[in-house]
């Protein structure tokens, strides 16, 4: 089953969402939806909303509760991204000026409260403790992900064992909350919901390590962002991490220095593009988020093989390592 497969066999629901993103995006203060609504309506992959339908599908859940849902889990995730561009000074986000460019950072910063604050709000209405908690709990742990990250920034000597703490932070955990919240809805089995839970933990590491991994390999165009921006800002990141425990002496020295320095131009970049690639640094990464991919597969077991769903999310695993964007 391909990816384009899935989504066609969600494409009301998804509209759903859609309208919902659009109806609780607005507000008098009319910068909010102007803002918001350049990002949402810019054509974001929407992979966590369509997790979260899959999900609830598959624990038997098909009611309306899901759209406001969803729009939350996806508020949740804009909300990182208005934020994230602004610490990591984004250009372009979505093939489009990022909204720190065209707005400047403190609106960015507030709208990005605002969909924060709105997510919870949708939540709350759900009038469902257990999603409350499970929500809140996430967004606290992808904060937390957030500053260690920040914290780490130009950190040469950042382990992966560091680097797959802040990948489960600030990505992961969002990931398996948008498949585990739809295990809730449907009132599932308690080894259901862990299986889902795990599901989207596994794809959400895939996910990162996948993006991290395009940082260094896709083009601008396809991405629709910039590429070398990680290295640029010194954030290390699993292709950099493996080829400096990897390379020479001296090429381990040259990268240092010029983060340390924080001389990264063009030229530089460049070389360390080269030798990322020449020490094996791509194809590991891939490997690792292959893995990832597998255990995520595998914790799906307990369903069966003949589920459209779980046939649905088989292939979601797979579209996340083939992805160009
Ligand atoms: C981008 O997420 C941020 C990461 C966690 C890597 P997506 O790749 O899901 O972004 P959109 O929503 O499709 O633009
Ligand atoms: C994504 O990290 C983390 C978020 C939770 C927003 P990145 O910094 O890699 O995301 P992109 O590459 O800007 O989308
Ligand atoms: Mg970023
Ligand atoms: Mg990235």
């Amino acid at each position: 089953m391909e990816i384009a497969d899935v989504l066609s066999s969600y494409k009301n629901e998804l509209e759903q969402i859609e309208s919902c993103l659009e109806r609780y995006v607005t507000s008098d203060i009319k910068l909010i939806p102007d803002v918001a609504g350049h990002l949402i309506d810019s054509g974001g992959k929407r992979i966590r909303p369509l997790l979260h339908l899959i999900s609830s599908r598959l624990c038997g859940y098909t009611g309306g509760a899901r759209f406001p849902l969803a729009a939350a889990i996806e508020f949740i995730h804009t909300a990182t991204l208005l934020h994230d561009d602004v610490i990591d000074e984004a250009l372009v986000r979505r093939g489009k000026p990022s909204a720190n460019i065209v707005w400047g950072n403190a609106v960015s910063v507030l709208v990005g409260d605002f969909l924060y604050s709105k997510a919870f709000n949708l939540l709350s209405e759900t009038g469902d403790l257990r999603l409350i908690q499970l929500m809140s709990k996430m967004t606290n742990i992808m904060s937390e992900g957030e500053v260690f990250q920040l914290m780490k920034c130009g950190d040469t000597g950042l382990t992966e064992e560091e680097y797959f703490s802040i990948v489960e932070k600030k990505t992961a955990v969002l990931i398996s909350a948008a498949c585990e919240s739809g295990a809730v809805m449907g009132q599932a089995e308690e080894n259901a919901t862990e299986a889902l839970k795990q599901y989207g933990y596994n794809i959400g590491m895939a996910f990162q390590i996948a993006d991290d991994t395009l940082d260094y390999m896709a083009t601008e165009e396809d991405f629709g962002k910039s590429i070398g921006k990680d290295l640029e800002e010194g954030k290390m990141t699993l292709p950099l991490i493996y080829t400096l425990a990897h390379c020479s002496r001296a090429d381990r020295q040259m990268v240092k220095s010029a983060v340390d320095k924080k001389e990264l131009t063009p030229e530089v970049i460049k070389d360390i593009f080269a030798l990322i690639d020449k020490s094996g640094g791509i194809d590991y990464s891939l490997q690792r988020a292959e893995n990832f991919i597998r255990k995520a597969k595998k914790e799906l077991r307990i369903f069966d093989d003949e589920r459209r769903e779980k046939k649905q999310l088989l292939s979601v695993a797979d579209y996340i390592l083939s992805r160009k964007i």
